[in-house]
């Protein structure tokens, strides 16, 4: 699908004769304008696979309600291309009368943007550290792309060995990780997560510790209230629920004591949260089923 403000005859006749026509769905009007944005969402949810290519008129605020209202549309895995970014590093002169130019520009709109990725992650369950390094990186990543600089991983573990410590500290991504030795049920570790969140503009939940019905029930309530709206609440191993004939003999969870059943329970009296199974559907294979809430208000 095309969006153009303003499509030539002489352009509408070439695309109709061309031999891909029957691909090309051209929309005039404003790629801001409500019904446009609304038009386009409406033919991309039929869609698996989705791709963004943004190249109309070139200033800040243009580019930036354009990446509000079709990056979200995006496809996991796939891309939103914002083009003209080369503009900031272009001299002042060349856009002299022109509404774009360093300063104003997609790279900038594309800056605002990503600031609003995720300032904190908190997780509870850290074990050998694997989860909290790949967090981190991809905080590190988004840093680099104009996302926050000081985004964190803060990780309650209640047992982290001293050779994960090790290797975790003499990590590269170290200085965005925060350890909290204890559990995550504890008060003090509780509110000293909940003070730093209420700080954060964005704030993301993944639980991954005890994963039986009180203790994942219990992370809920007190975690999950720290969830910016529009973030998640990521409850691992829900997949417990639906294992048929496993036995957990080592463990104190099984099939009606997991973080499925804490899941459900949540949800009976709490409606600041749904769960998304989008991201379910996207998945091959999941330790979480049904275990990405959503928050919504
Ligand atoms: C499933 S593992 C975490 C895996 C890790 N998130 C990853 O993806 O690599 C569960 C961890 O939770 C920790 N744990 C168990 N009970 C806990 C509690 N009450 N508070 C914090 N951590 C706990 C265990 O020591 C264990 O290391």
């Amino acid at each position: 699908m095309g969006v153009d403000i303003e499509i030539y005859q002489h352009n509408r006749e070439a695309i109709e004769a061309h031999p891909m026509s029957s691909r090309i769905e051209m929309i005039e009007g404003s790629s801001i304008a409500e019904e446009v944005i609304e038009r386009i969402k409406d033919v991309a949810k039929n869609y698996q696979r989705v791709m963004v290519c943004l190249d109309s008129n070139h200033t800040h605020d243009h580019v930036l309600a354009e990446l509000k209202a079709y990056a979200p549309l995006t496809s996991l895995g796939s891309y939103c291309v914002v083009m003209d970014t080369t503009i900031e590093d272009m001299p002042k002169e060349i856009f002299q009368n022109r509404p774009r130019g360093p300063g104003d520009n997609p790279i900038t709109a594309e800056w605002e943007f990503l600031k609003d990725n995720p300032h904190l992650v908190v997780e509870t369950g850290g074990a050998h550290s694997g989860s909290a390094v790949f967090f981190a990186s991809l905080l590190e990543l988004n840093a680099h792309a104009g996302g926050p600089k000081d985004a964190e991983v803060w990780c309650v573990e209640i047992d982290l060995r001293s050779h994960n410590r090790e290797a975790l500290v003499a990590h590269p991504m170290y200085p965005r990780v925060r350890v909290f030795d204890g559990s995550s049920l504890d008060a003090d570790i509780a509110a000293t997560i909940g003070r730093k969140a209420s700080s954060c503009e964005r704030v993301l939940v993944v639980l991954d510790s005890n994963h039986t019905h009180e203790h994942v029930l219990g992370e809920l309530r007190l975690y999950a209230p720290l969830v910016t709206v529009s973030s998640y609440c990521v409850v691992f191993d829900t997949v417990i629920e639906d294992l048929e004939g496993v036995e957990f003999t080592d463990r104190p969870w099984g099939r009606g004591n997991n973080p499925k059943t804490a899941v459900a329970e949540f949800l009976r009296s709490n409606d600041d949260f749904v769960v998304d199974s989008s991201i379910d559907e996207k998945l091959l294979i999941s330790a979480a089923p049904g275990g990405y809430l959503k928050r919504v208000k």
